[in-house]
């Protein structure tokens, strides 16, 4: 095929025939990066300190090497899984991910119909652009689970466990890396505060008046009174626990101490993440510790991991190496800012096919054929 200047240029004008030439994930960036205000670019882009964590958690998993059998039957591919009870297209899920509306005006409501269309779960934030409800109807056969952060009133934050369940989401993900915001530099020197609306919380009686004073500027992000729970502890999970009959997943593990502790807390599932190298710099790449994290689990609970997954490839080291699930957080943004749903979806048929591929070109018919052996 010849592609003439005309061509090009057209592509570049018309955002479909843009996304129709997208064939990996990474791509999306650079669409994105124009679409975007540079402040809200590098607010999803950035990472913590010196973003030496960021550039691992990517790194990571490209370090490992895949160990192909042949001669397999793989005339075929299965790539579906069940995913705390609910049957999944793949073994993936929509990372929560705050203010979507900063990426393109649909907003969540555009990433939960795309992950519902592709069979995946989608995992709204607390602090969403949308609100539990609005997508929970924009959505309402998908599989969604709802991110929690916990509130300084507690009532507050059960209230919202209480909506998430009303409005059918499968699960709470409870996000425990958070006591405090990680110092992100792409931010301060952007003078950026995350000072846009936030659908859970607005035209809510109960936040009337909450606005955090402490909020400002130079504190980070200017949220709601108490969002960042700093004096939140392993006993108070037990109480989380008693809010609802919901599966709870704590979101934020990196040793086998703290794995071992959630379990023993009653965590139906764990979820290995340095929050996208967002929070704490240096730490391990979360696919770097999942070993370590499934034998210190030994079966009590799912474990899944997120940070730096890029391509469908990963999702079958993550399955080798003992991880069920794998979240994508940065990519999904950038392909919502490249062409709102039908960014989303073409990011997920991407990762599908280049899953099913794998599958097949490793010698594993199904999820359940991969084993550590195919991961040197
Ligand atoms: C822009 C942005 C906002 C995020 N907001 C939240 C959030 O509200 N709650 C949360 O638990 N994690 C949040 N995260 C972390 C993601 O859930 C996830 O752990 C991380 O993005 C995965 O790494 P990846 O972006 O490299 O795929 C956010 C990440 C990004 C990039």
């Amino acid at each position: 095929v010849r592609v003439t200047l005309t061509d090009a240029l057209a592509t570049a004008r018309d955002p479909d025939a843009r996304l129709a030439s997208t064939f990996r994930l990474q791509e999306f960036e650079a669409i994105a990066r124009e679409r975007m205000t540079p402040a809200a670019f590098d607010y999803v882009a950035g990472g913590a300190g010196d973003e030496t964590s960021l550039g691992e958690n990517v790194a990571a998993w490209r370090r490992r090497i895949l160990r192909p059998r042949v001669l397999v039957d793989v005339s075929t591919v299965d790539s579906s899984a069940t995913v705390l009870g609910s049957r999944v297209a793949m073994p993936l899920a929509i990372a929560p991910m705050a203010s979507h509306g900063l990426a393109h005006p649909d907003a969540e409501v555009a990433v939960a119909r795309a992950a519902a269309t592709a069979g995946v779960p989608f995992t709204l934030s607390t602090m969403s652009t949308r609100s539990i409800e609005e997508v929970a109807a924009a959505a309402p056969d998908g599989i969604r689970w709802f991110q929690l952060y916990i509130q300084e009133d507690r009532g507050l934050a059960r209230a919202f466990t209480e909506r998430a369940a009303a409005a059918g989401y499968r699960a709470i993900v409870l996000t425990v890396d958070l006591p405090v915001l990680g110092i992100r530099e792409r931010d301060r020197r952007r003078g950026f505060t995350l000072d846009v609306p936030l659908g859970n919380f607005a035209g809510r009686t109960e936040f009337a008046g909450r606005t955090d004073p402490k909020a400002s500027a130079t504190d980070g992000y200017a949220m709601v009174a108490g969002v960042r729970e700093a004096s939140l502890v392993w006993a108070d999970i037990a109480t989380i626990r008693g809010w609802t009959d919901l599966p709870l997943v704590l979101k934020g593990i990196l040793t086998a101490e703290d794995a071992r502790l959630a379990v023993d807390h009653g965590a139906d599932a764990i979820v290995v993440s340095n929050h996208g190298a967002r929070q704490l710099d240096r730490v391990a790449a979360p696919i770097d510790v999942v070993e370590e994290v499934v034998a210190a689990v030994d079966g009590r609970a799912e474990v899944w991991v997120d940070g730096g997954a890029r391509r469908g490839i990963d999702l079958v080291v993550a399955r080798a190496l003992g991880a069920s699930c794998v979240l994508i957080g940065r990519p999904i943004l950038w392909a919502l800012a490249a062409g709102g749903e039908a960014g989303v979806d073409r990011a997920l048929a991407i990762l599908r096919e280049e899953l099913e591929v794998a599958l097949a070109l490793v010698g594993a018919a199904t999820l359940s054929g991969i084993a550590r052996t195919h991961v040197g």
